[in-house]
């Protein structure tokens, strides 16, 4: 199956999905919407195609969003990776890759969406907070989930702590989901993310 990466940054996650080297998952592109994403390096590095696509050159949300599909449907993708690729979508790019659509997110979900979530969750006092996939629908960060994983706060945590163990998390559960996608082990189906066989 053909998979395509969306980046903005570090492109930790996706590192993490490129080394669980998935069988069935042939990473077709990484594609970053800023020419300095730290992350084209390393796709590069493994003779990964990357393209960039600058939000900047575009007038407006639709017309970027427009491109962006473009590019990313060169690649004929099975499925498309949002790994840490900052921008809101468009619902009109959103419904064009419904079901083939996902995102990482580092809160349990539904509980603080949006950004600064370590930040809000040591605000807040919870006791458990971690990361989701889920599938991407036109509710900011609130489609269906396909994996969550749990991670204790800890009294003397500050944001740095705890998102560092929010991230190795991430980088286990987001390769997860994606095998458990290029498998055809998970699908959308009436507004819920299916599993089977989940176990491994
Ligand atoms: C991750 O914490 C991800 O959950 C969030 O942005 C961060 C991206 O990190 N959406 P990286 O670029 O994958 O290292």
């Amino acid at each position: 199956k053909n998979v395509v990466i969306l980046i903005s940054g570090r492109g930790s996650n996706m590192e993490a999905i490129i080394n669980a080297a998935i069988p069935e998952a042939r990473i077709a592109a990484v594609i970053a919407n800023r020419a300095d994403a730290a992350g084209l390096g390393f796709g590069q590095a493994r003779g990964i195609a990357t393209a960039v696509v600058d939000h900047k050159a575009f007038a407006s949300r639709e017309a970027f969003d427009a491109e962006l599909a473009t590019v990313i449907d060169g690649y004929a993708p099975d499925l498309v990776v949002l790994a840490g690729f900052m921008r809101v979508l468009t619902p009109d790019f959103v419904a064009h890759y419904a079901g083939r659509l996902i995102n990482i997110h580092p809160s349990l979900l539904p509980s603080f969406p949006g950004l600064h979530t370590h930040a809000r969750a040591l605000e807040s006092g919870v006791k458990l907070h971690g990361a989701s996939v889920h599938f991407v629908t036109a509710d900011l960060d609130c489609g269906p989930i396909i994996i969550q994983a749990a991670v204790p706060v800890c009294d003397d945590d500050d944001e740095k702590a705890l998102s560092a163990r929010v991230l190795a998390q991430e980088h286990r559960i987001y390769p997860q989901a994606v095998r458990w996608f290029v498998e055809g082990r998970v699908e959308l189906a009436a507004g819920r993310a299916r599993i089977r066989d989940a176990e491994s």
